[in-house]
């Protein structure tokens, strides 16, 4: 069936089933990990469990990533801002099937507050559809260079030898910078304060949570 041809009810549950996937399933990647040729480093137990706390919070970041976008794609006005945003969201994919192999790897497991991520994600994302797509696509630059500073603290963070999760960050954070620039190109404006300030302080709620939990 052609996208075009789609009801309102049948968005709705594409979009159920997209939102089972991602907090129930195993979503899975495009591309390969970019931490598939690098060998596993030695971490004690304090470094695997922070490196896993890291990652953790990385995988809930790409669960309410894919969340935004699915929010904000259902509710776009324009059909090839919509495509666009299907069309981040699968990288958006491929960051969390990495994160989710590397979480196994270092023998831990996903937020358990994640559907809850989601929720509330996809509503934000669809409020920022609301306000009109150059609203839409200045939340997704704002969004991008915020996770992309953020990717950048934890690459700091992460033990230096554990190449592998470092490997799955530098390729997303790279992911993120076109993420933001090909929004920006598209029509996205500045967003007045304090949204910006709000969607940090929100963010640093979650990254906290998630952590631990
Ligand atoms: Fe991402
Ligand atoms: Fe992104």
């Amino acid at each position: 069936m052609n996208v075009r041809t789609l009801t309102p009810l049948d968005r709705l549950l594409a979009g159920l089933e997209r939102a089972l996937e991602t907090v129930a399933g195993q979503p899975e990647a495009a591309r390969p990990s970019p931490a598939r040729d690098l060998a596993e480093a030695e971490l004690d137990a304090a470094e695997r469990r922070h490196a896993a706390g890291l990652m953790r919070v990385n995988h809930t970041g790409e669960v309410c990533a894919q969340a935004l976008y699915d929010g904000q794609a259902a509710l776009a006005r324009d059909e090839a801002t919509r495509e666009h945003l299907r069309h981040a969201a699968g990288e958006e994919t491929d960051h969390l099937a990495w994160c989710a192999e590397r979480l196994k790897e270092l023998d831990s497991r996903p937020s358990l507050l994640n559907p809850l991520w989601y929720a509330g994600s996809y509503a934000i994302g669809a409020a920022a559809a609301l306000a009109g797509d150059p609203v839409s696509l200045g939340f997704v630059v704002e969004t991008e260079r915020q996770v992309e500073a953020h990717l950048a603290e934890h690459l700091e963070r992460l033990p230096a030898q554990d190449a592998r999760s470092r490997a799955v960050l530098a390729r997303m954070q790279a992911d993120e910078v076109r993420h933001a620039d090909e929004a920006k190109a598209r029509g996205g404006v500045d967003l007045p304060f304090p949204i910006p300030a709000l969607m940090r302080l929100s963010s640093l709620v979650m990254k906290t949570v998630a952590y631990r939990l």
